[in-house]
């Protein structure tokens, strides 16, 4: 049974459920009940919203037991447990002390606030000397966990001799220790009346599996509490992103310091966003190879790339919504600008699933835009409230704006970071005035691919007032996009005998010619003399044989790397209503290219 009320625990259903000694039964009830009606306040506050703006997307999320995630989990966040910011705890996992007393310093340097001396990774190990070692030499703050095999840990001797050297560590001075909620209450009991002031114990639960409803995860908080845990912790694993949201509902509503996390690659955001949603620490590894849990970050993309210190309730968030995803140098254009303008918003990696699902559940104001990367640019368009009119002929958006009132407008802003690369390109050459109408105007403008690029090219072209051609592999795909805009369509080998006119424009969006079959290009360098200028969609490498041959023929040539960071300012004024701010982009850009 309960004998402590942990000081730190604020809910009152809490604390008097502990000071009576309520039968853990009781408990769960209450804390379910609390729940229920919690959760019936959320969706009902929100229905009208929802049904209003997107019906049929609506009831698919609660028809798929996903809750929307809304403003008001963030709005109520104030009323929830706000301590310190959320810490940053760095795992040590090193197989000796010495390795470990390296990786503690390596930690500090890099910023994080605490270590995590994982004692099961150890391959001999001394409690009495080690510990001491440890603890009393770690420069941060230390939390010692010695996870069992049985809960997805290393450790598989003795129980007796674990919770002794989980003892030993709080008198030698750690300032945390993570027991397995199995085996909570009798750690907790054994401690009883000797715990130091400033010491506390987290008591964990892991789910290596899936992630439970919100009200059995409420349940698991309520039984981690009774305990007599200080801090709460739950690990869950996250099988589709949306299933965060059932872990931030938890911790943003927490009155009791909680960690909160959703495992595994598609749970990123639950650790990128604890400072958010009410977290009392995150994970972040010392290096890539070096997590304790899958998912995991490193310390440094932590701090550095994602601005994790930055990150306070009030955040927007914004990210990159793709499959797959992590590659995407996205976050780090937009963190690094919105730190340097001083915008309190977060750019993160978003590895979705099923958009739809997505957007419903992440429908709160908070999470306030998108870009959309392959698979999703055309599969997004339906959850769209708003497209805009080019970007709804393309058939792809990559760009996605949620509206203060919390519709959501699409864009497509490859056709113009491509087409307006271009008009420079020509403005540069002739001095013409960027404000006398596009210098496309009238122009044989030759695309090369029906792909997406393909698409946004000759759609934007057209929209220019060019006369357009397609040339594909696929010669019907080429049939399919010149009707749409009014074109010629032809084979992809008929465009080296295609010359009617000098001065025609060319884009090659195919990806011949991209890494790593560097030395292909889609045309021959003798049909390339009749192209005033040649832009090449492909931005590894750079400068393609394409664009070499098109320089050493007298055109004018137009980068694949402009086409990129150019649709990235467009969707940084979409998102912020503020100018991008564009050496800082490119800076960023050649710096991590
Ligand atoms: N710079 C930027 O910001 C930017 C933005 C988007 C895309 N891109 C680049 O543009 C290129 C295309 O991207 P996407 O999204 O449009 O891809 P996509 O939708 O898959 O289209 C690929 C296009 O390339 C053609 N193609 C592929 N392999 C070929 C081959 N061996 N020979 C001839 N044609 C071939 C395809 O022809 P079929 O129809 O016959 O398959 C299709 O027209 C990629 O290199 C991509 O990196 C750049």
């Amino acid at each position: 049974m309960v004998t402590e009320s942990p000081t730190s625990l604020k809910d009152p259903s809490y604390n008097v459920s502990c000071k009576l000694n309520t039968p853990p039964t009781l408990l769960l009830l209450f804390r379910t009940l609390f729940l229920h009606v919690h959760l019936l306040v959320l969706t009902n506050k929100h229905s009208p919203d929802q049904a209003q703006l997107k019906p049929s997307c609506h009831s698919l999320a609660m028809a798929s037991g996903s809750s929307p995630f809304t403003t008001s989990d963030v709005q109520t966040s104030s009323s929830g447990f706000r301590g310190s910011p959320t810490l940053l705890c760095t795992p040590l996992m090193g197989t000796t002390v010495d390795q470990m007393l390296v990786e503690m310093r390596k930690a500090k340097e890099i910023g994080a606030d605490i270590v995590g001396i994982r004692l099961d990774c150890l391959k001999q190990f001394s409690p009495r000397q080690d510990l001491e070692i440890l603890i009393k030499r770690s420069p941060l703050p230390t939390l010692v966990t010695y996870r069992p095999k049985w809960e997805g840990g290393q450790y598989e001797g003795d129980e007796n001799k674990r919770q002794d050297a989980l003892r030993l560590a709080m008198e030698f001075g750690a300032d945390y220790v993570d027991v397995e909620l199995q085996v909570a209450q009798e750690f907790n009991k054994s401690i009883d009346g000797k715990k130091p002031e400033k010491f506390k114990v987290i008591v964990s639960y892991h789910n290596f599996h899936d992630t439970p409803s919100v009200e059995a995860i409420g349940d698991l908080v309520a039984k981690i509490q009774a305990t007599g845990a200080d801090i709460v912790k739950i690990a869950t694993t996250a099988s589709d992103i949306t299933d965060v949201a059932r872990i931030f509902q938890i911790t943003v509503h927490s009155q009791v310091p909680i960690i909160g996390i959703a495992m595994g690659e598609r749970g990123l955001i639950s650790r990128l966003l604890s400072p958010k949603f009410g977290g009392y620490l995150t994970y972040g590894a010392l290096e890539a190879g070096a997590t304790s849990a899958p998912g995991q970050p490193t310390a440094k993309d932590l701090l550095d790339l994602y601005n994790f210190r930055l990150i306070n309730p009030d955040t927007k968030v914004y990210g990159i919504i793709g499959k797959p995803v992590g590659h995407s140098k996205s976050p780090l254009l937009f963190n690094e600008s919105f730190k340097k303008v001083g915008l309190n918003s977060v750019y993160l990696h978003f590895l979705v699933d099923d958009v739809e699902k997505f957007f419903n559940t992440y429908s709160s104001i908070d999470f306030a835009g998108c870009s959309c990367t392959i698979p999703h640019k055309e599969a997004a368009l339906k959850c769209m409230n708003e497209i805009d009119p080019i970007a709804k002929k393309i058939g792809a958006i990559n760009n996605i704006v949620r509206r203060p009132d919390g519709t959501l407008t699409a864009y497509n802003t490859d056709y113009i970071g491509a087409i307006s690369a271009i008009e420079d390109g020509l403005r540069g050459s002739n001095g013409a005035n960027p404000g006398a109408g596009s210098p496309l105007a009238g122009k044989l403008f030759v695309v090369l691919g029906a792909g997406g690029a393909g698409k946004s090219l000759a759609y934007g072209a057209k929209e220019k007032g060019a006369r357009v051609v397609v040339a594909n592999r696929t010669f019907e795909r080429a049939k399919e996009l010149a009707d749409k805009v009014g074109g010629k369509a032809m084979h992809l080998h008929e465009v080296n005998d295609f010359h009617p006119e000098e001065g025609m424009i060319l884009a090659n969006t195919t990806s011949v010619g991209m890494k790593p079959n560097i030395d292909a290009t889609p045309i021959s360098k003798e049909a390339l003399k009749h192209y005033t200028l040649v832009f090449d969609a492909i931005y590894t490498p750079k400068d393609t044989r394409l664009l070499r041959e098109a320089r050493e023929c007298g055109a004018i040539i137009v980068y694949g790397t402009e086409m990129l960071i150019r649709q990235g300012f467009e969707q940084y004024k979409n998102f912020t209503g503020l100018p991008a701010p564009e050496e800082l982009f490119r800076e960023l850009m050649s710096r991590h290219a």
